[in-house]
């Protein structure tokens, strides 16, 4: 059941690190702004965190520390919070919590929302804590993966996607980091703030940094996106669990963004994925294709696809 904890919490003074904490790395002397109870070190950049309370919730780790906002654990819940202060921010967290609210349909392969609250200073998210952490983190410690491990990962990520399609919406941001892995291995498809309704899909994104690995290139474009644009995006993620690496890298987002509207990702997955069986590569290539009228523009038909492929690993 959600609560609605708006405003009910009494803000509590934040602990200052006393002058002279020193940063857990290097050593040195930390400095005394922070951002979230985040102090990040001159000398050597590690983000030292201290615990602190918003009214009765402790913020006793953090998990990750981005541009607009943070995420912390709480013993077995994940908060996400932002600073009021953020315009964009806050407007992310504020559709991102439309989104939970607005969903008719469910799916395992999707965060549920605990909590929204708010003060004078924070907007968060409460959402149970996944401890298995994300995507990214588990493939640069475990490397590639398994075939088998790695075809039942994009069956529930395609359920997580379909579902959103259900209730109406896009999720534009498909990416390692916002797919999470639960203690038993679970996984759900998390960060709701760029989710739009289908009928208000925008052209374009003006920062295309977060998502540069594996966004569309009708994004890029200015076109509206639509289902097809999500079968690219898992055609970049397949490419990236089986080879541990991002099809394309750049200097920075933006030019990561221009490769895949310069080159046609199809035509690189027969090289790129020869270890894996060819009628799987084939159907990756129809995934994947800068033209997206020769994409599959079905869920169901392409989580059939994958079932196939499933039934046919030998043992
Ligand atoms: N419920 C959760 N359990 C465990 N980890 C989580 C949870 N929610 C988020 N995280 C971690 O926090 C990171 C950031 O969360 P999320 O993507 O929702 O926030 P964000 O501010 O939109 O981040 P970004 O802008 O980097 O995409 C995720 O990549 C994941 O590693
Ligand atoms: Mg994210």
């Amino acid at each position: 059941m959600l609560n609605f904890l708006k405003n009910i919490f009494k803000q509590k003074p934040k602990e200052e690190l006393l002058l002279g904490d020193l940063c857990s790395f290097c050593e040195s002397p930390l400095p005394v702004e922070s951002k979230f109870n985040i102090f990040k070190c001159k000398s050597c950049n590690t983000l030292n965190f201290k615990e602190f309370n918003i009214g009765e919730i402790r913020l006793e780790e953090f998990i990750s520390y981005g541009g607009s906002g943070a995420v912390f654990r709480s013993g077995d819940k994940a908060i996400k919070l932002v600073d009021k202060r953020n315009a964009v921010a806050l407007a992310e967290l504020e559709n991102e919590y439309q989104v939970f609210v607005a969903l008719k349909e469910v799916s395992d392969h999707l965060l549920t929302l605990e909590a929204f609250f708010e003060n004078d200073e924070y907007a968060g998210l409460v959402t149970p804590y996944e401890e298995g952490g994300d995507l990214a983190d588990f493939i640069e410690s475990n490397g590639v993966m398994d075939f088998r491990k790695g075809l039942e990962l994009i069956l529930q990520v395609t359920d997580a996607v379909q579902c959103l399609y259900k209730n109406g919406f896009l999720y534009p941001d498909i990416k390692p980091q916002n797919i999470l892995i639960s203690k038993e291995g679970r996984i759900r498809v998390c960060d709701y703030g760029h989710v739009s309704s289908l009928s208000e899909v925008k052209g374009i994104e003006e920062d295309v940094s977060g998502t540069a690995g594996f966004i569309s290139p009708e994004r890029l474009t200015g076109e509206k996106e639509d289902c097809r644009s999500s079968m690219y995006s898992i055609g970049l993620l397949i490419h990236y669990i089986f080879t541990g690496r991002k099809l394309y890298s750049g200097e920075d987002g933006q030019e990561t963004a221009e490769k895949h509207v310069n080159n046609n990702a199809a035509s690189l997955m027969n090289s790129e994925l020869k270890h894996l069986p060819r009628n799987f590569v084939k159907l990756v290539e129809r995934l994947t294709n800068k033209n997206r009228d020769l994409r599959l523009s079905s869920f169901p038909e392409f989580k059939g696809m994958i079932r196939k492929q499933l039934t046919s690993i030998p043992g």
